[in-house]
């Protein structure tokens, strides 16, 4: 899979596209990320992406031509499921989003600016307006690494053991039982006798029952969905 990410931070990004699981996920070929500063579709002398907007309300505005510059060029080389805009009042980001957006080839993430990008970007560029939560960051950017870790992570392969993906928490809309390791007692804190038991239909209904009691207490709403 092909992850472009427009943006005017890409160095926010990197960090988070270049450690551990992301890293790993480039290094078997199973994901590719290509950060592009919207700076460098400018064609400004002062590398602007922005302008004051229409009608005089405060604050800046992004500008459409460096954007569908980019977006362009990019079309022209392959084609994209998914231009993607990151924004808080997109559509809300969730596992089963995640997932879908794992079985494309090439998706595009436009790093927005709340209020800041002229409307015909979204009308007429995007295909997909997505928030990762309801408050407001600076700017898209870390909403877009939130979106590629969790979209990159359900890759098969890309975890080690593949298992553990799909028993993450939400994957059925359950949370996660609780896990431990040794020692089995530490300052007499401890681990539940069933999992040292080796009894494997006692220790997956112990499981079951811990997921599903979780949920109850913490997340009751999961359970209606
Ligand atoms: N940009 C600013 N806040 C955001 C949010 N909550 N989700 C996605 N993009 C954003």
């Amino acid at each position: 899979m092909r992850i472009d990410i427009l943006s005017v931070l890409p160095e926010m990004i990197e960090g988070a596209i270049h450690s551990s699981i992301l890293k790993r996920a480039q290094e078997k070929g199973l994901a590719e990320f290509h950060l592009h500063n919207l700076r460098d579709y400018s064609t400004d002398k002062h590398r602007r992406v922005d302008d004051y907007p229409f009608g005089g309300e405060a604050g800046m505005v992004m500008q459409i031509e460096p954007i569908d510059r980019v977006v362009s060029l990019l079309k022209s080389e392959r084609d994209y499921d998914e231009v993607i805009f990151t924004t808080p009042d997109g559509e809300q980001f969730s596992q089963s989003l995640a997932n879908e957006l794992s079985l494309y080839r090439n998706i595009i993430i436009l790093c927005g600016h709340y209020k800041g990008v002229d409307y015909r970007v979204r009308e007429h560029l995007v295909t997909r307006e997505v928030s990762i939560g309801d408050y407001v960051l600076t700017g898209g950017e870390l909403a877009a690494a939130v979106i590629a870790d969790a979209v990159v992570r359900v890759i098969p392969g890309v975890i080690g053991d593949e298992q553990s993906a799909l028993s993450d928490s939400f994957q059925d809309n359950l949370l996660a039982p609780p896990v431990y390791t040794r020692p089995a007692e530490y300052k007499g804190w401890k681990v539940p006798d069933v999992l040292l038991s080796g009894h494997e239909r006692k220790i997956s209904e112990w499981r079951m029952e811990q997921s599903m009691e979780r949920t109850q207490r913490l997340r009751p709403d999961l359970l209606k969905r």
